[in-house]
Protein backbone atom coordinates (compact mmCIF):
# COMPACT_ATOMS: atom_id res chain seq x y z
CA UNK A 1 0.00 0.00 0.00
CA UNK A 2 0.88 3.66 -0.45
CA UNK A 3 0.37 6.03 2.57
CA UNK A 4 -0.51 9.41 0.98
CA UNK A 5 -1.06 10.92 4.61
CA UNK A 6 1.15 10.38 7.48
CA UNK A 7 3.22 11.96 10.01
CA UNK A 8 6.37 10.63 10.23
CA UNK A 9 9.20 13.09 10.52
CA UNK A 10 10.82 13.76 13.37
CA UNK A 11 10.15 17.40 15.42
CA UNK A 12 8.70 19.31 12.75
CA UNK A 13 4.80 18.93 13.88
CA UNK A 14 2.36 17.26 16.23
CA UNK A 15 3.91 13.95 14.81
CA UNK A 16 7.10 11.86 15.72
CA UNK A 17 8.80 13.23 18.18
CA UNK A 18 12.38 11.76 17.70
CA UNK A 19 14.14 10.15 15.06
CA UNK A 20 13.99 6.67 16.98
CA UNK A 21 9.57 7.04 17.24
CA UNK A 22 9.79 7.71 13.78
CA UNK A 23 12.14 4.96 12.82
CA UNK A 24 9.57 2.41 14.83
CA UNK A 25 6.60 3.71 13.11
CA UNK A 26 8.23 3.02 9.53
CA UNK A 27 8.78 -0.65 10.69
CA UNK A 28 5.26 -0.48 12.17
CA UNK A 29 4.14 0.41 8.77
CA UNK A 30 6.15 -2.19 6.49
CA UNK A 31 4.74 -4.81 8.66
CA UNK A 32 1.12 -3.67 8.52
CA UNK A 33 1.64 -3.39 4.58
CA UNK A 34 2.75 -0.47 3.15
CA UNK A 35 6.00 0.25 0.89
CA UNK A 36 5.74 3.66 0.11
CA UNK A 37 4.58 6.66 2.41
CA UNK A 38 4.57 10.42 1.73
CA UNK A 39 4.92 12.43 4.49
CA UNK A 40 2.95 15.30 4.99
CA UNK A 41 3.89 17.63 8.06
CA UNK A 42 1.51 20.17 8.50
CA UNK A 43 1.65 23.43 6.57
CA UNK A 44 -0.36 26.06 9.17
CA UNK A 45 0.73 29.90 9.33
CA UNK A 46 1.33 30.72 12.72
CA UNK A 47 0.87 27.38 13.99
CA UNK A 48 3.39 25.29 12.28
CA UNK A 49 5.64 27.48 9.92
CA UNK A 50 6.79 24.27 7.79
CA UNK A 51 8.14 25.02 4.38
CA UNK A 52 9.85 22.70 1.52
CA UNK A 53 13.22 24.28 1.78
CA UNK A 54 13.00 24.08 5.91
CA UNK A 55 11.70 20.18 6.01
CA UNK A 56 14.89 19.22 3.22
CA UNK A 57 17.14 18.32 6.09
CA UNK A 58 15.31 16.08 8.25
CA UNK A 59 13.81 14.75 5.57
CA UNK A 60 17.03 13.52 4.23
CA UNK A 61 18.43 12.72 7.61
CA UNK A 62 15.28 10.22 7.87
CA UNK A 63 16.10 8.75 4.57
CA UNK A 64 19.42 8.26 5.32
CA UNK A 65 17.88 6.64 8.50
CA UNK A 66 16.09 4.22 7.20
CA UNK A 67 18.78 3.08 5.23
CA UNK A 68 20.62 2.52 7.86
CA UNK A 69 18.47 0.54 9.86
CA UNK A 70 17.58 -1.54 6.97
CA UNK A 71 13.84 -0.73 6.96
CA UNK A 72 12.34 -1.27 3.82
CA UNK A 73 9.90 1.79 3.04
CA UNK A 74 10.33 4.58 0.51
CA UNK A 75 8.83 7.85 1.52
CA UNK A 76 8.49 11.07 0.02
CA UNK A 77 8.08 14.56 1.26
CA UNK A 78 4.79 16.69 0.24
CA UNK A 79 2.32 18.84 3.18
CA UNK A 80 -0.81 18.66 4.90
CA UNK A 81 -1.78 21.94 3.99
CA UNK A 82 -4.83 23.67 6.33
CA UNK A 83 -7.61 25.64 4.51
CA UNK A 84 -6.21 29.33 5.23
CA UNK A 85 -6.08 32.29 2.78
CA UNK A 86 -2.07 31.96 3.01
CA UNK A 87 -2.74 29.58 0.08
CA UNK A 88 -3.60 32.00 -1.88
CA UNK A 89 -0.23 34.17 -1.63
CA UNK A 90 1.48 31.02 -1.43
CA UNK A 91 0.40 29.28 -4.34
CA UNK A 92 2.00 31.41 -6.93
CA UNK A 93 5.11 30.85 -5.63
CA UNK A 94 5.22 27.38 -5.42
CA UNK A 95 5.64 27.15 -1.95
CA UNK A 96 3.00 24.68 -1.61
CA UNK A 97 3.77 20.75 -1.50
CA UNK A 98 1.68 19.22 -3.67
CA UNK A 99 1.19 15.41 -2.92
CA UNK A 100 1.82 14.73 -6.98
CA UNK A 101 -0.50 15.06 -10.27
CA UNK A 102 -3.60 13.68 -11.33
CA UNK A 103 -5.29 14.19 -14.94
CA UNK A 104 -2.69 16.68 -15.17
CA UNK A 105 -3.31 18.81 -12.35
CA UNK A 106 -1.42 19.44 -9.36
CA UNK A 107 -2.76 17.28 -6.13
CA UNK A 108 -2.62 19.23 -2.89
CA UNK A 109 -3.74 17.28 0.29
CA UNK A 110 -6.09 20.00 2.50
CA UNK A 111 -6.98 20.03 5.93
CA UNK A 112 -9.97 21.88 6.91
CA UNK A 113 -11.02 23.15 10.40
CA UNK A 114 -12.49 20.05 12.77
CA UNK A 115 -15.46 22.33 13.64
CA UNK A 116 -17.34 23.08 10.57
CA UNK A 117 -16.88 24.25 6.51
CA UNK A 118 -16.08 27.67 6.65
CA UNK A 119 -17.51 29.73 4.57
CA UNK A 120 -16.43 30.74 1.11
CA UNK A 121 -14.37 26.85 1.11
CA UNK A 122 -16.63 26.09 -2.21
CA UNK A 123 -15.24 29.40 -3.98
CA UNK A 124 -11.81 28.61 -2.70
CA UNK A 125 -11.76 25.34 -4.16
CA UNK A 126 -13.03 26.37 -7.75
CA UNK A 127 -10.32 28.49 -7.50
CA UNK A 128 -7.35 26.18 -6.75
CA UNK A 129 -9.66 24.09 -9.70
CA UNK A 130 -8.63 26.92 -12.12
CA UNK A 131 -5.19 27.55 -11.53
CA UNK A 132 -4.74 23.74 -12.33
CA UNK A 133 -5.00 22.33 -8.76
CA UNK A 134 -6.86 19.39 -7.83
CA UNK A 135 -7.38 19.47 -3.61
CA UNK A 136 -7.69 16.13 -1.84
CA UNK A 137 -9.86 16.65 1.88
CA UNK A 138 -8.26 15.44 4.56
CA UNK A 139 -10.39 13.20 6.50
CA UNK A 140 -13.89 14.69 5.70
CA UNK A 141 -14.70 12.11 8.17
CA UNK A 142 -13.91 13.71 11.16
CA UNK A 143 -15.28 17.30 10.26
CA UNK A 144 -18.46 18.23 12.65
CA UNK A 145 -20.42 19.87 10.10
CA UNK A 146 -20.65 16.48 8.28
CA UNK A 147 -20.50 14.60 10.83
CA UNK A 148 -23.96 15.88 11.85
CA UNK A 149 -24.99 15.94 8.33
CA UNK A 150 -23.07 13.83 5.60
CA UNK A 151 -25.05 15.82 3.22
CA UNK A 152 -22.96 18.91 3.51
CA UNK A 153 -20.32 16.95 1.78
CA UNK A 154 -22.04 18.13 -1.08
CA UNK A 155 -20.52 21.65 -0.42
CA UNK A 156 -16.80 20.13 -1.51
CA UNK A 157 -17.87 18.66 -4.24
CA UNK A 158 -18.68 21.42 -6.69
CA UNK A 159 -15.33 21.31 -8.54
CA UNK A 160 -12.87 18.77 -9.00
CA UNK A 161 -12.21 17.20 -5.48
CA UNK A 162 -10.55 13.94 -4.27
CA UNK A 163 -11.06 12.75 -0.53
CA UNK A 164 -8.73 11.02 1.85
CA UNK A 165 -10.33 9.06 4.84
CA UNK A 166 -8.40 7.80 7.55
CA UNK A 167 -8.10 4.22 7.90
CA UNK A 168 -8.73 4.80 11.84
CA UNK A 169 -11.51 5.97 11.34
CA UNK A 170 -12.95 2.40 9.63
CA UNK A 171 -10.96 0.78 12.86
CA UNK A 172 -13.64 2.95 15.63
CA UNK A 173 -10.15 4.92 16.69
CA UNK A 174 -11.83 8.19 16.64
CA UNK A 175 -14.99 6.86 18.19
CA UNK A 176 -18.31 6.08 16.69
CA UNK A 177 -19.19 8.89 14.68
CA UNK A 178 -16.24 9.36 12.91
CA UNK A 179 -17.01 5.76 12.09
CA UNK A 180 -20.63 6.03 11.25
CA UNK A 181 -19.43 9.07 8.65
CA UNK A 182 -16.92 7.09 7.14
CA UNK A 183 -18.81 4.64 6.12
CA UNK A 184 -22.00 6.74 5.15
CA UNK A 185 -19.25 8.56 3.24
CA UNK A 186 -17.96 5.98 1.28
CA UNK A 187 -20.81 4.30 0.17
CA UNK A 188 -21.83 7.85 -1.04
CA UNK A 189 -18.50 7.37 -2.88
CA UNK A 190 -16.73 10.11 -1.59
CA UNK A 191 -13.68 7.61 -0.83
CA UNK A 192 -10.87 8.23 -3.07
CA UNK A 193 -8.06 7.37 -1.42
CA UNK A 194 -7.20 5.71 2.30
CA UNK A 195 -4.58 6.69 4.49
CA UNK A 196 -2.93 6.41 7.80
CA UNK A 197 -2.69 10.16 9.13
CA UNK A 198 -0.11 8.40 11.14
CA UNK A 199 1.24 11.05 14.09
CA UNK A 200 2.92 8.65 16.95
CA UNK A 201 3.91 5.60 18.35
CA UNK A 202 1.31 5.39 21.21
CA UNK A 203 -1.81 6.75 19.89
CA UNK A 204 -1.73 6.98 16.01
CA UNK A 205 0.56 4.54 14.49
CA UNK A 206 0.45 3.89 11.37
CA UNK A 207 -2.06 0.74 11.65
CA UNK A 208 -4.12 -0.64 8.57
CA UNK A 209 -5.20 -4.31 8.92
CA UNK A 210 -8.21 -3.72 11.35
CA UNK A 211 -9.75 -0.73 9.11
CA UNK A 212 -8.79 -1.79 5.71
CA UNK A 213 -11.14 -5.62 6.57
CA UNK A 214 -13.84 -3.46 7.38
CA UNK A 215 -14.05 -0.63 4.54
CA UNK A 216 -13.88 -4.12 2.20
CA UNK A 217 -17.17 -4.98 3.81
CA UNK A 218 -18.49 -1.56 2.46
CA UNK A 219 -17.02 -0.95 -0.54
CA UNK A 220 -15.33 -4.09 -1.81
CA UNK A 221 -11.92 -5.87 -2.76
CA UNK A 222 -11.52 -3.34 -6.02
CA UNK A 223 -12.52 -0.36 -4.58
CA UNK A 224 -10.47 -0.65 -1.81
CA UNK A 225 -7.26 -1.63 -4.09
CA UNK A 226 -7.96 1.58 -5.94
CA UNK A 227 -8.08 3.90 -2.47
CA UNK A 228 -4.42 2.42 -1.24
CA UNK A 229 -2.86 1.58 -4.27
CA UNK A 230 -3.76 2.14 -7.63
CA UNK A 231 -4.91 5.89 -7.57
CA UNK A 232 -2.13 6.69 -5.14
CA UNK A 233 0.39 5.23 -7.17
CA UNK A 234 -1.23 7.60 -10.68
CA UNK A 235 -0.35 10.49 -7.63
CA UNK A 236 2.86 10.09 -7.07
CA UNK A 237 4.29 8.35 -10.11
FE1 LIG B 1 -2.66 14.70 9.12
Amino acid sequence: MIDLHCHLLPGVDDGASSISESLEMARIAVHEGIHTAVATPHFHPGIYDNSIRSLQATFTEFTHALVKANIPLKVRLAGEVRLTEQIINALPASEIPMLGTYKGNDVLLLELPYSHIPPGTENLLQWLNRRGVIPMIAHPERNREIMQNVNAISRLTKGAVLFQLTIGSFAGSFGVKAYETAIALAKKGHLDVLSTDAHNLKRRPPLTKVGLSEVRKWIGDERTHSAIEELPRAIIS
